[in-house]
């Protein structure tokens, strides 16, 4: 069942070029983002005053992408709430708020309340779910289905980057119905959305150079990612991943708020995760970069390919291959699953069943 690979993680991580474009191509026609499939009308997007989205883990990461590209695109106000907060916490909705859940599994019992409060609300409702007939599949007023195929490892992979294209392509469809982007711009955005499934499958051979890299990660004891904008967004990702399969403490930081408490704990040796893909905050995130290193921070630096780093500036340089700064985190998302599986492997655990840990979380 595992087709080879050592763990379904791995095997999961080598399927999202195919995950990616079997999610991505039925929503394309002629060139552009369509969702007539799924019922998702123009009059609905148009209507869309405000966006909030809401989930769990990993799911919740992926939204924290997709608010950067849509407020980015569109200049309407998204936030992204963690879905057992949200519930509780009397949340404003209307009728002109969409509410995005995005779930995995269709079937995490927080994701499924913040639905439903939703509704009750007033709101309506999208689900990007990758199970089919799931509890917030059924539930939702709209739904995009991610085509992952099943995801078995605790630690979600596939599933994530697939959401990332769903809220891409959501992104250019809503900026495109609200007029803030030309149809060329959106056609251009799509061919940019389908070029990142072969770039995703390139990063699929840095696997030799990460599992390199993990050895050195293997003994560590706490560990940091850092980035700004969308890089800490992946930041998140990364962090959450590698704790949850290899038990190693890690944080992830946006890098300009680490000299506000937690550049204290960095010292000899602590590995630093930098990512630094984003050309507006590169030169921000690099003196980041230098003052932990200062502090005799391990550095894992994590780049495009357009520019030079210096060897001083770091332990590991890590290059992604050239592609345009809104795209990163697909290539990135690879990068920082390797990061944790590789870990994970070399601290001799169970890779794809992390202790205390559920695929999917039923209960509150
Ligand atoms: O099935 P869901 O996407 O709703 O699950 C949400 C989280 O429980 C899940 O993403 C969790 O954080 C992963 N194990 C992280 O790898």
């Amino acid at each position: 069942r595992k087709g080879g690979y050592e763990y379904f993680m791995l095997k999961e991580i080598h399927e999202q070029p195919e995950a990616l474009r079997n999610t991505i191509a039925p929503r394309i026609v002629n060139g552009l983002p369509d969702f007539s499939e799924e019922g998702i009308s123009d009059e609905l997007l148009r209507n869309t005053k405000r966006i909030v989205i809401t989930a769990c883990g990993t799911a919740m990461h992926a939204g924290l992408v997709g608010r950067i590209l849509i407020e980015k695109l569109t200049r309407i106000p998204v936030s992204v709430e963690i879905a057992s907060e949200f519930r509780y916490a009397n949340p404003i909705l209307d009728e002109n708020t969409l509410v995005i859940t995005i779930s995995q599994s269709g079937e995490t019992a927080d994701t499924l309340a913040a639905l439903r409060l939703a509704k009750e609300n007033g709101s309506m409702t999208l689900s990007i779910v990758n199970v089919k007939g799931s509890s917030i599949a059924r539930e939702s007023d709209f739904v995009l289905y991610t085509h992952a195929g099943p995801e078995i490892a605790v630690a979600s992979t596939k599933a994530y980057t697939v959401q990332l294209s769903a809220l891409y392509l959501f992104a250019f469809r809503f900026a495109f119905v609200k007029e803030k982007i030309s149809q060329q711009k959106a056609q251009e955005y799509i061919t940019l959305l389908e070029d990142t499934i072969d770039t995703v499958a390139y990063v699929l051979s840095y696997d030799t150079q990460i599992e390199a890299i993990s050895q050195r990660l293997k003994s560590a004891d706490d560990l940091f990612f850092i980035g700004r904008g969308l890089d800490y967004a992946l930041s998140c990702e990364g962090s959450i991943k590698l704790k949850e399969i290899t038990y190693i403490h890690s944080e992830a930081y946006a890098a300009g708020e680490l000299k506000h408490g937690t550049i204290s704990l960095i010292t000899d040796n602590v590995p630093v995760i930098a990512l630094a893909t984003q050309a507006d905050v590169y030169a921000k995130t690099i003196s980041n970069v230098r003052e932990v290193r200062s502090r005799g921070a391990k550095v894992i630096l994590i780049t495009n390919a357009d520019v030079q780093v210096d060897a001083s500036l770091c332990d590991h340089h890590i290059m992604l291959p050239p592609m345009e700064a809104e795209f990163t985190p697909f290539a990135a998302a690879v990068v920082l699953q390797y990061i944790a599986y590789y870990t994970a492997v070399a601290r001799e655990l169970n890779v794809d069943q992390p202790r205390n840990l559920a695929k999917s979380v039923t209960v509150e």
